[in-house]
């Protein structure tokens, strides 16, 4: 365990016992039922835990980065579709306003975000804009006082749950990477449709849908940072998203290790239980040594960032390192429980299915090779 201050394990703490009380005992219904997981949601916004990173000046928690991180671990932990919802509405939802929006965008938009009365996502990526990101053909053409776009964005995590969306868009498809803009769009504005939903292997109660565009006019005041600035400001914030990526996959992976260590040790064969066999003892110890290592480099990110320093760097590391974990301590949390880790009455078969979502999204574990070494080489 890192070592946290009296503020950060007192709302760990909290965070713990409403896990235990309001979103595990409901985590497996979410899966089944791929339902977004409106209650959850409504009661972590009471808590003040939809703005955790976000000034109180915009009705936000104004926590350090560290304890948004805990947060997401401890909810993760449990329910990583829970998780998946926090870390994209705050990090991606809320955070561009914040970094990048005017006074008067932040004011406007950041408080329901913050208070948890609305629910906030990003939509960088198109079917043929994935880790090339630069590759974005949703056009915004001025006219008037508005911008009007056309295009189609896709895997949008919180589709159709939020309200506000950053939207990158061209504005100029000469200029190539330097002619994408931001854009704050408002659902239920004309021309702005939900599209597919995805039906996902894993974080199924997270709703992932297409956005699309059709002549949809936005107020030329929503805007977001400067004009052919939009690459720029989506690459900052998916630098302090990947952190949260990592505390995610850091949660799934202390819930499977958790789960196979209790099995472990009530769990009898040849006279003693499977805990006490060599065999699934040290596969105990590598489980946690992993997890341990995977935590440190999230919680280092997020304390270099809390510190203002860079930490571009550190955040893909963290991802990267901490989504393996994840995927492999929940494969051997399955393997050690055996057939009842493979059956849906226990819970590592699902943190196993949520598991792969953190080597995919907020880029690939590949690009995130891309970004280090491009730090590296520098
Ligand atoms: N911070 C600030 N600026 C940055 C930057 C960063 N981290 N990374 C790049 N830039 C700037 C560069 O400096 C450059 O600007 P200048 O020319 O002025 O210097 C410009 O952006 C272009 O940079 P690159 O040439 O490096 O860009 P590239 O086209 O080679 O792409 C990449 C780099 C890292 C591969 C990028 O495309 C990338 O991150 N791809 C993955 C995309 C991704 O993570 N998508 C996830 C979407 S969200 C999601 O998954 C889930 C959800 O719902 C939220």
């Amino acid at each position: 365990m890192a070592l946290l201050t009296d503020d950060q394990q007192d709302l760990q703490k909290m965070v713990q016992e409403f896990v235990k009380k309001e979103i595990a005992p409901k985590a497996a219904h979410y899966d089944h039922t791929e339902e977004f997981p409106w209650d959850s949601i409504q009661k972590m916004a009471a808590l003040g835990l939809l703005g955790i990173p976000i000034p109180e000046a915009y009705e936000g928690t104004e926590l350090d980065t560290v304890s948004y991180m805990l947060t997401i671990e401890e909810i993760s932990k449990a329910c990583a579709a829970t998780g998946a919802i926090l870390a994209v509405h705050t990090s991606a939802g809320t955070m561009p306003i914040l970094l990048f929006g005017t006074e008067a965008q932040k004011k406007k938009y950041i408080p329901p975000l913050a208070t948890g009365e609305k629910v906030g996502a990003f939509a960088l990526t198109e079917p043929g804009a994935g880790s090339d990101a630069s590759r974005v053909t949703t056009t915004a053409v001025l006219d008037g006082d508005d911008y009007v776009l056309n295009g189609t964005k896709c895997f949008i995590t919180n589709g159709g749950a939020a309200e506000t969306y950053v939207v990158f868009a061209s504005t100029d498809r000469t200029k190539g990477v330097k002619g994408i803009t931001g854009f704050i769009v408002e659902k239920g504005t004309p021309g702005f449709v939900i599209g597919k939903k995805e039906e996902k292997m894993g974080i199924r109660a997270s709703s992932t849908t297409e956005l699309i565009f059709e002549n949809c006019r936005i107020p030329k005041e929503n805007l977001l940072g400067k004009i052919g600035e939009g690459f720029k400001i989506a690459m900052v914030v998916l630098d302090g998203a990947r952190i949260g990526i990592g505390a995610q996959a850091v949660g799934i992976a202390q819930g499977a290790y958790e789960e196979a260590l209790q099995y472990a040790k009530v769990r009898e064969q040849f006279g003693k239980p499977i805990a006490a066999q060599q065999a699934v003892s040290f596969m105990l110890a590598d489980m946690s040594i992993e997890i341990e290592a995977a935590r440190q480099l999230v919680y280092h990110a997020a304390a270099l960032k809390d510190a203002g320093r860079p930490y571009g760097k550190e955040a893909a590391m963290a991802k990267t390192f901490a989504s393996d974990v994840a995927v492999k301590v929940a494969l051997d949390a399955v393997q050690i429980m055996g057939g009842y880790g493979y059956s849906r009455e226990y819970p590592v078969e699902r943190m196993l299915r949520d598991a792969k979502i953190t080597q995919i999204y907020e880029g690939t574990n590949q690009i995130q090779r891309v970004v280090i070494a491009g730090h590296i080489l520098r």
